[in-house]
């Protein structure tokens, strides 16, 4: 709109010399003058003209009546003298073609900005505990973490995605326990996370009935975090095959870290930010522990090491906040986890302050709802945890069914299937406002008729086969709007810029996600109203195939973001 402005200001500075060539008035001057109207009736832009009235001599309703009569030029629909103001109709066609005309020259890059040039920022999401199933409680903070660093990126922030693996503390010792009582350590890697999730099932089991146990598991921590050589290789060996695990997740998601540094990362970095908080007086005893008192805010002790001196999950933030500040300098470092953790956040956010740490504020806790399985039927373990890689597998096998039976010749089958099947798990999640609790319905999530990863994804797939089948892509954007269904798409598709920035300022990646509900239905609404290929005049022709390459880029664009995938056939 600036741009058009400043063009509409030269003109108007031309027919303001034909009045009087001695006003001194530059392009600019009168750009200032100009106003964007309250209300849609009196126009995109108006004079007012009042601020000529001394330099051009004549009363501001005769000065609006004469540029009214004056002023043309292709960016101008109308021009109304109303009441001294002269109120400017901008042409649907042009605004149109500049929308457009951006999203084609930029591309990929439409929607992108660049104010986190120059800045980092640390995302902490997913961080699963090892040698746990990963649960269907991960899926929040790996999707919501992902599309944030995505967001992030998208406006020109440098990112580093860290993986917190939990992987340190007294469950180790248990695991090791277990391992060596009722496990076979030469098959650790064959078994995989599932040998390592059935044994320490194992372990809880056999401890009702032996409660020494517990003293036998805190024994063995003790040992690996005194360095023995045969539990570190046993727990380093658990860590690998837990990652290996993870990953076939995170590809599946399309998911990179820079960094697996886990809780054990930090074991020697703790001991400096505990003796910080001593010289601060913030440490209290109580009943043996160390604690930091927050009574002040409102706020539960934050508990900083335990009567035998051990360290603890908060003990653990904090050093990792530090060597995360220390280390990348970043403008923010954003923690994704449910909020059910809200409190320790809180608390260890506070202690950072509290000792002395003029970063604080630049932590963020990103929290999201809890999800609930409702209709779909899932296989379950121990009681009612849901492996995230079992619901992924069963969305992936309905769409390969509906692949088999509505389009058995489509090229790649599998991937498209898997393409699909996940996303439709993702975009169901991320459809939901992060906050809020949902009931996720595996049936509803792959309908493809309904508001679905499926829907969307075929929407991109449609625009996809227009475009082939489409026998040459006009160059030049000349458009010819003729329908309000082709209107009304561009509006949508202009509004990206602005619903990147939605989500970003709000750490709310559904705002994309219902954005791009707003394009298919958009661009469904124009493919229903509108003869595309077989429109008989050129123009409007092309103009209708440059609205469906734009809304591919827009749609592909806004599926990168939350981690959508882009089938070009389903
Ligand atoms: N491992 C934790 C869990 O599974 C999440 C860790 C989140 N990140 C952090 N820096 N505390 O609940």
């Amino acid at each position: 709109m600036q741009k058009i402005k400043t063009q509409i200001a030269e003109e108007l500075k031309k027919q303001i010399d034909l009045i009087n060539p001695d006003t001194g008035l530059d392009a600019e001057a009168v750009s200032l003058m100009m106003e964007y109207p309250p209300d849609k009736t009196l126009g995109d832009l108006a004079l007012p003209c009042f601020k000529l009235s001394r330099s051009l001599r004549r009363s501001p309703v005769q000065i609006a009546t004469q540029l009214a009569e004056g002023l043309s030029c292709d960016a101008i629909a109308e021009c109304k003298a109303v009441n001294g103001y002269l109120n400017i109709f901008i042409s649907n066609d042009f605004l149109s073609a500049k929308v457009v005309s951006e999203i084609l020259a930029k591309g990929d890059d439409y929607g992108k900005n660049d104010v986190g040039e120059g800045r980092t920022v640390v995302l902490d999401y997913s961080s699963p505990n090892v040698a746990k199933p990963f649960h269907l409680g991960h899926l929040g903070t790996t999707v919501i973490g992902h599309s944030l660093r995505r967001l992030f990126e998208f406006a020109g922030y440098k990112c580093i995605g860290v993986n917190h693996l939990g992987d340190w503390g007294t469950s180790f010792g248990k695991q090791i326990v277990a391992l060596k009582t009722w496990g076979d350590t030469t098959k650790i890697e064959e078994n995989g996370v599932d040998g390592l999730v059935t044994l320490y099932q194992k372990f809880h089991e056999e401890a009702e009935a032996r409660p020494e146990l517990f003293d036998e598991a805190r024994a063995e921590f003790t040992k690996l975090e005194n360095g023995d050589p045969e539990n570190t290789e046993l727990w380093k060996r658990c860590i690998a095959v837990s990652i290996a695990e993870y990953q076939k997740t995170y590809a599946q998601l399309d998911i990179e870290f820079d960094y697996y540094t886990g809780e054990s990362f930090y074991t020697d970095k703790m001991p400096a930010q505990v003796e910080r908080m001593r010289e601060k007086g913030l440490l209290k005893l109580d009943d043996g522990a160390s604690i930091v008192d927050l009574a002040d805010y409102n706020m539960p002790p934050c508990l900083i090491l335990k009567r035998d001196g051990s360290t603890l999950y908060p003990t653990r933030d904090i050093s990792a906040a530090v060597y995360r500040h220390d280390t990348f300098d970043f403008d923010r470092c954003v923690y994704v986890t449910s909020a059910g953790q809200s409190l320790h956040f809180a608390q260890w956010f506070k202690v950072v302050e509290l000792m002395g740490y003029d970063w604080a504020n630049k932590l963020v806790h990103v929290p999201y709802g809890t999800m609930s399985i409702g209709g779909a039927k899932l296989g379950t373990r121990s009681g009612n945890v849901v492996w995230l890689k079992q619901l992924l597998n069963m969305s992936i096998d309905k769409v390969r069914d509906v692949i088999n039976e509505k389009n058995p010749d489509l090229p790649n089958k599998e991937q498209v299937a898997e393409e699909v099947g996940v996303g439709a798990i993702v975009f169901n999640y991320l459809l939901n406002s992060r906050i809020k609790d949902i009931s996720f319905d595996l049936e509803a999530a792959l309908d493809f008729n309904g508001n679905t990863g499926p829907y969307v994804q075929y929407t991109y797939a449609r625009c996809c086969s227009i475009l082939e089948k489409a026998t040459a892509i006009p160059e030049s954007v000349e458009l010819s709007l003729t329908e309000e269904s082709e209107s009304a798409l561009v509006k949508t598709l202009s509004r990206f810029p602005e619903k990147v920035n939605d989500a970003l300022s709000q750490y709310e990646p559904s705002v994309i996600t219902r954005y791009i509900l707003d394009v298919a239905s958009a661009f469904n609404r124009f493919y229903h109203d509108c003869q595309i290929l077989s429109a008989d005049d050129e123009k409007i022709r092309n103009t209708r195939i440059l609205l469906t390459k734009a809304t591919k880029t827009v749609l592909g664009n806004a599926f990168g973001l939350i981690c959508l995938k882009k089938p070009e056939k389903i």
